[in-house]
Order: structure tokens, then sequence, then C-alpha cells
């Protein structure tokens, strides 16, 4: 197994299997992803990914985002998706981080460190609900 830094076109089969219902590519791009930081585990294929870029919010000038977490279905709940959000975590340097997760995730956030920042989740285009969510680290 290997975790590193990978390029978006590396990471979008799983961001499209995982986040969009095995959607085509191009439905999970971001508009950052050309800049972003990108880190994938591999094993041998992509087994999970992460991406992160800077995201200034009010108060945190140098917060970075982190998107577009997935771990393949088959592999999920063996810690490969705490490997890659610490690892993208390290690479970016920074020292607060954000994320939109999905209800569904909010616990794994939490494992890491991360808080709900509202009481109430709201609804985004893919993924239903979501909390937005914090850590200083
Ligand atoms: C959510 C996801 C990224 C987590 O990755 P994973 O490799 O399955 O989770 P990990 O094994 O790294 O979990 C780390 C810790 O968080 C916990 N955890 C993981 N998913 C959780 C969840 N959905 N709810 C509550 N706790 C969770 C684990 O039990 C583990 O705790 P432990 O250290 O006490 O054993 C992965 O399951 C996934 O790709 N899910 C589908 C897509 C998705 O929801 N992406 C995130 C969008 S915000």
């Amino acid at each position: 197994m290997l975790i590193r830094a990978a390029s978006v076109d590396e990471v979008l089969p799983l961001r499209a299997r995982v986040l969009r219902d095995g959607g085509p590519l191009d439905s999970a791009r971001f508009d950052e992803d050309e800049a972003a930081l990108h880190v994938v585990v591999l094993d041998p294929d992509v087994v999970a990914c992460a991406t992160a870029f800077p995201a200034p919010r009010e108060g945190e000038p140098g917060a970075w985002r982190i998107r577009g977490v997935a771990v393949h279905p088959e592999r999920q709940g063996s810690h490969l998706g705490e490997s890659v959000v610490r690892s993208v975590m390290v690479e970016s340097g920074a020292e607060s981080f954000w994320c939109t997760a999905r209800i569904s995730a909010v616990g794994f956030w939490e494992r890491l460190g991360f808080a709900a920042e509202e009481p109430e989740p709201y609804s985004m285009p893919h993924g239903g609900l979501h909390h937005t969510m914090f850590l200083r680290a």
C-alpha cells in the first residue's frame, strides 16, 4: 500500500464512483481541482482519495477546505479515509481546515477532531443533508 500526492485525473474515477453514484467523471470535478492538492492511497489501484485547497474563512485567513474524500466501497472501515485525510492535512501545511460533511459521515469527521458549526444541517445538490465542520490543528 502506498500513499502519495496525485493528479486530478487519478482521483476522478473513485470520486465519481463513490460521491456521484457512478456518474460521469465530469460530474465529479471541482472548480478548484487544477490548483488543488490531491492525495491517494494505492493498493495497487486508487482505493482512497482526498483533495484540499486554500479556502479562507472569516477569522481564518489560512484555512484550507477538504473535499472529495472517498474510499472504495469494499475498503471502507479500515482507516483508509482517516489516513488520506490526515495526509492531505499534513501536506497542506495549513493549521485550520473545514469541510461540508454529509450527515452520514459526520461521525467520521468528529473522530478526526472536526466539529459541526451550525445546529441544523442544510441540503446540498449531491449527498443530501450536510454540516459545515471545522478543525484548528
Ligand atoms: C466516510 C468515509 C470517507 C470514511 O472512510 P473510512 O475509511 O470508511 O473510515 P475510517 O476507517 O478511516 O474511520 C475512521 C474512524 O471514523 C469512524 N467512522 C468512519 N465512518 C464513520 C461514519 N460514517 N460515522 C461514524 N463514524 C465513522 C470509524 O469507526 C473509525 O473510528 P475508530 O478510529 O474508532 O475505529 C468512507 O466511508 C466513504 O468513502 N464513504 C462514502 C463517501 C462519503 O461519505 N465521503 C465523505 C463525504 S463528506
